[in-house]
């Protein structure tokens, strides 16, 4: 764990925009870590990646072994490790896994989703000297509707206040995940750590989207995803090219055996 990238993001905080992604896999994070100050070895690899209806069903063992070939790679950023559902139930279960992650990743910090309920769980990691980084609004982890946070006045209270929270407890950082633009500026101002978002407006500090969706691959892009590429249309031209040419044997050719 790097103590000193911890500072450094935290000093980012309304200085300079966090540019955060997701990677799953050595081959991605290569290029990621040219570019990206946070990445995050996300839960989401259970929907973008195993096609799976939600993120609740990822294992805590496949999700290290992503992180193991993202650790691989990951020279400059800050790699943070997703805790999976029901891995941080309680302070027991959170202490136990987190050293076991340790053991077998060396990643620089970990990501919990909030539940409104587990502050002391954040605050007792903090205390062992674990960084954490929080995640309010639609956590996909505990809330079944897909939809933008902070409409109701008691909504956007219990935002705020989630957000104090999760500061007061030593992290040091939150992502907010489709926090409506005003909340979400509200919060980045009234908090002293940075601002993750994600579809939650230019306010935050910096902003995360998950890679497969910034390009094209993942097939959800809910109206915060803007697709940078559209690989999966460049992807099925070269697979197309590619049956084109071993019917009308024109591949393998010469240049392609061994003579
Ligand atoms: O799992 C994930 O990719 C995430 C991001 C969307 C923040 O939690």
């Amino acid at each position: 764990m790097s103590l000193n990238k911890i500072k450094k993001i935290k000093n980012f905080k309304s200085k300079k925009k966090l540019v955060c992604l997701t990677a799953y896999s050595k081959s991605f994070t290569k290029i990621l870590d040219q570019y990206c100050d946070i990445i995050l070895v996300g839960d989401s690899v259970a929907t973008a990646f195993y096609g799976m209806k939600n993120t609740k069903n990822i294992s805590l063992e496949t999700m290290i072994n992503h992180a193991i070939s993202v650790k691989k790679y990951t020279n400059k950023s800050l790699l943070v490790f997703d805790m999976p559902f029901n891995t941080y139930n309680n302070i027991r279960d959170a202490t136990k896994n987190v050293k076991y992650i340790l053991k077998r990743v060396k990643c620089d910090a970990f990501k919990i989703e909030s539940n409104g309920r587990n502050l002391s769980v954040i605050k007792k990691l903090v205390k062992l000297g674990i960084p954490i980084m929080g995640h309010i609004g639609y956590t996909p982890q505990f809330k079944s509707k897909f939809k933008a946070q902070g409409l109701k006045e008691k909504e956007i209270k219990n935002l705020i206040d989630e957000a104090k929270g999760i500061e007061e407890a030593g992290a040091f950082s939150i992502v907010l995940e489709c926090v409506r633009e005003t909340i979400a500026k509200k919060i980045t101002s009234k908090i002293n750590i940075p601002t993750i978002g994600i579809g939650s407006s230019k306010y935050c500090d910096g902003q995360i989207l998950v890679t497969d969706d910034l390009i094209g691959m993942s097939g959800f892009y809910p109206k915060f995803v803007k697709k940078y590429i559209n690989l999966q249309k460049l992807v099925k031209n070269a697979v197309k090219r590619y049956r084109d040419d071993v019917r009308k044997k024109k591949f393998p050719n010469r240049l392609n055996s061994y003579n």
